[in-house]
């Protein structure tokens, strides 16, 4: 008789627990993640024709609980992941392709995860050559953030939306594949005056998401990418491409330069700028502090350096995967990825500036 009476008293202490826990959990902020590979959690999948994914294993062998080819460039989860959990989610929102329409009206609403691999700030980047759609470019991202904010608008009115934009993070993180395509198409472009073009496509895409209420940036710039396995078969000695680092160097300054004109000339713009090349560096340079014993081959390829192929399910997987820097020719591991969200979280002003991320939230 009496475990008649102990299932609904269990029951009630347990909605009790869950009332006070949701009492005691901080309002966490929304959060839209919007960029290329380095973020996309499985855009491309929604992609029939694309062939910038990696929704099949070896990807995600390292995915939390069981492994997973989600999509994610990764062995694991990415850094889109690892800053979405710094804000107490579990991991980044999910992507805007996946959503249905009603998606919007559920529960309770908490971010948009945008990224498609392969994509840039200009709109031919990643596209191929045929009619198939490869990727998503930013500029479609932003559209695509915009049709959300008419869905938030129908939902809680004007002002209520304006409110809401103005407290969500919107973290980006593109640009190297607008390097790559420039360095590998040997164009007879000068490099200031493709600089210069790159940035000012940055700049109309960061105003349009200003215009649209976005207010508050976490930008994540180029990582040293001539030193990404598939770069360093190009040299002979296995090093870095020093040119396209160069490249990441002057887009991050530049970069830099920009942001903070935006944010003296746009009221209540607010950013947070994370050193991508900085940050990679001091690792390559120093790696066993932070516990790396490879920092030039990819985990999972073939060939030299595990870098002729790409990571496909035939291709050779390393066992030791939290202490490679890359995971495949161009992305990094699930360790990598979790290091770089801990340095944009907490970081100094040498990696990230002139706030961090944990006070961008705060800003
Ligand atoms: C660019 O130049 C390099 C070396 O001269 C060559 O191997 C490569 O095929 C060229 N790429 C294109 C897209 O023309
Ligand atoms: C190749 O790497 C070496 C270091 O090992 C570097 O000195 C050289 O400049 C690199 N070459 C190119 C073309 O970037
Ligand atoms: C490196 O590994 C050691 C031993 O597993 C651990 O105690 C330490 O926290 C790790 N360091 C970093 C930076 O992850």
């Amino acid at each position: 008789m009496a475990t008649k009476w102990v299932l609904p008293l269990i029951l009630s202490l347990f909605i009790a627990a869950l009332s006070l826990a949701a009492a005691a959990k901080p309002v966490l902020p929304p959060v839209f993640i919007l960029g290329d590979s380095t973020a996309d959690i499985g855009t491309n999948n929604y992609l029939p024709g694309s062939t910038a994914r990696a929704d099949f294993p070896h990807n995600g062998i390292d995915f939390p609980n069981s492994p997973r080819a989600t999509g994610r460039f990764s062995n694991g989860l990415n850094s889109a992941d690892f800053l979405a959990r710094h804000f107490g989610y579990k991991r980044s929102p999910r992507p805007f392709l996946s959503l249905s329409a009603t998606s919007l009206q559920k529960k309770k609403f908490r971010g948009i995860n945008f990224a498609s691999g392969g994509s840039g700030l200009f709109d031919l980047t990643g596209q191929s050559l045929n009619n198939q759609k490869n990727v998503v470019p930013l500029t479609e991202q932003i559209q695509q953030f915009s049709s959300v904010k008419n869905s938030l608008t129908a939902l809680m009115g004007a002002a209520a939306t304006k409110k809401f934009l103005s407290k969500s993070l919107i973290f980006i993180s593109i640009g190297s594949n607008d390097l790559f395509r420039y360095y590998h198409s040997n164009s007879s472009t000068p490099k200031e005056k493709f600089l210069s073009s790159l940035l000012f496509a940055y700049e109309n895409h960061l105003k349009n998401l200003y215009n649209l209420g976005a207010r508050k940036f976490g930008i994540i710039s180029v990582a040293p990418i001539g030193c990404c396995p598939s770069q360093r078969i190009f040299n002979a000695t296995g090093g870095c491409l020093e040119e396209l680092n160069d490249h990441a160097v002057a887009f991050h300054s530049k970069l830099d330069s920009l942001l903070c004109k935006l944010s003296t000339d746009y009221e209540g713009f607010k950013y947070s700028l994370g050193n991508s090349y900085e940050m990679t560096m001091n690792v390559i340079q120093n790696p066993l502090p932070f516990n790396f014993t490879q920092v030039e081959a990819a985990c999972c390829g073939a060939g030299k350096l595990n870098a002729e192929s790409y990571c496909t399910p035939n291709a050779n997987l390393c066992s030791n995967r939290d202490q490679y820097l890359f995971w495949d020719v161009f992305h990094p591991s699930q360790a990598a990825s979790k290091l770089a969200a801990v340095t944009l979280y907490y970081g100094g002003p040498e990696y990230v500036s002139p706030i961090n991320f944990a006070q961008l939230a705060e800003a």
